[in-house]
């Protein structure tokens, strides 16, 4: 049987990836999209995953409009990665899709409790849409599978030296999401970033005949300079996609259940701490550790198994 899942997505160049992806693949049955303001804002995330579900083919799937800025700061798009527009500037056909005529929240509560069987949410974003709704509506909780998020690190940062973007962006929410008592899957920058595909298979799809892969291979090739002297390099990441392919195939991926929490506070605001030592150390023994939440987190990838599952999967199942 297929697993029931619900993206919630800011469309996003790599989110888009990821749609496209979960529209694709047999194994994965997408039951709504919800969306919140993230890369883009969130007027331009709802127009960019209605046309990128318009490219997948994709039945109606339903979309809501969630939160437009996160609990506490105000919006901070990340438009220097993906551009003003959200999907590095490719231009698709204007759509007739509508998003539904409720909240996120409401869509996202009325799906998960109305389904046979427990849900699997994917949050490929800041988490303030997923926050409201465990506040909301704790109940969601009892059908819901787990909570794969694309989001944090056990290392290095990107939107500052520790803190990854999604998490970063809404931390509040992140550490309400970690606490709600759904096990969570972590895929953070550690596989994030590790997992591309070759210059020149993303130039033969951009070239090629196939009208979805000309269009993932574009997604794939997009470069957005910081600057009129930066030379954007080809980076070829599949980024959010790769949270959707380990649940199809999460023998390609090597986890580890480890305590995480978020950091609200400081220059390490937005860092997920991830506690990785194999013995306890004197704060356990003394009894002065806090309790931090058991998270299953990807700390390894066979990267190129995961790419081809995923270029394998759009090319050969999407709209030619
Ligand atoms: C995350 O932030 C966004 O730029 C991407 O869509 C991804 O979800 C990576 O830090
Ligand atoms: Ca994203």
């Amino acid at each position: 049987m297929a697993v029931p899942v619900i993206l919630d997505v800011d469309t996003g160049v790599d989110d888009a990836l990821a749609l496209l992806f979960a529209v694709a693949h047999p194994e994965l049955e997408l039951l709504a999209v919800s969306c919140v303001a993230g890369n883009a804002a969130l007027e331009q995330v709802v127009d960019n995953t209605l046309r990128i579900l318009d490219v997948a083919g994709a039945p109606d799937v339903p979309v809501a409009a969630g939160a437009v800025r996160p609990l506490l700061e105000p919006a901070r798009s990340a438009s220097h990665v993906h551009g003003a527009d959200g999907l590095g500037g490719l231009v698709l056909p204007a759509t007739s899709r509508r998003p539904v005529d409720e909240s996120a929240v409401e869509l996202l509560r009325r799906t998960i409790l109305a389904h046979p069987v427990p849900v699997t949410l994917v949050a490929l974003a800041p988490q303030t849409n997923l926050a409201l709704l465990l506040r909301t509506h704790p109940e969601v909780a009892g059908n819901l599978e787990r909570i794969v998020f694309m989001g944090g690190s056990a290392s290095v940062g990107n939107a500052t030296a520790v803190a990854e973007f999604n998490v970063w962006h809404d931390p509040e929410a992140a550490a309400i999401v970690l606490d709600a008592g759904v096990p969570c899957y972590m895929y953070g920058l550690d596989v994030f970033n590790r997992v591309a595909v070759p210059h020149e298979r993303a130039l033969e799809l951009e070239q090629g005949e196939h009208r979805a892969g000309r269009i993932v291979g574009a997604l794939l090739g997009h470069r957005v300079a910081l600057s009129e002297d930066d030379h954007a390099e080809y980076t070829g990441l599949i980024g959010d996609a790769g949270a959707v392919c380990s649940i199809v195939a999460p023998e390609l991926l090597r986890t580890e259940r480890r305590p995480a929490r978020v950091e609200l506070a400081g220059y390490g605001r937005g860092q997920t701490l991830v506690d990785l030592r194999d013995r306890p150390g004197e704060d356990l023994l003394h009894g002065v550790a806090d309790e931090w939440t058991p998270v299953e987190i990807a700390l390894g990838v066979d990267a190129d198994a995961v790419a081809a599952l995923f270029l394998d999967t759009v090319v050969e199942r999407l709209p030619a």
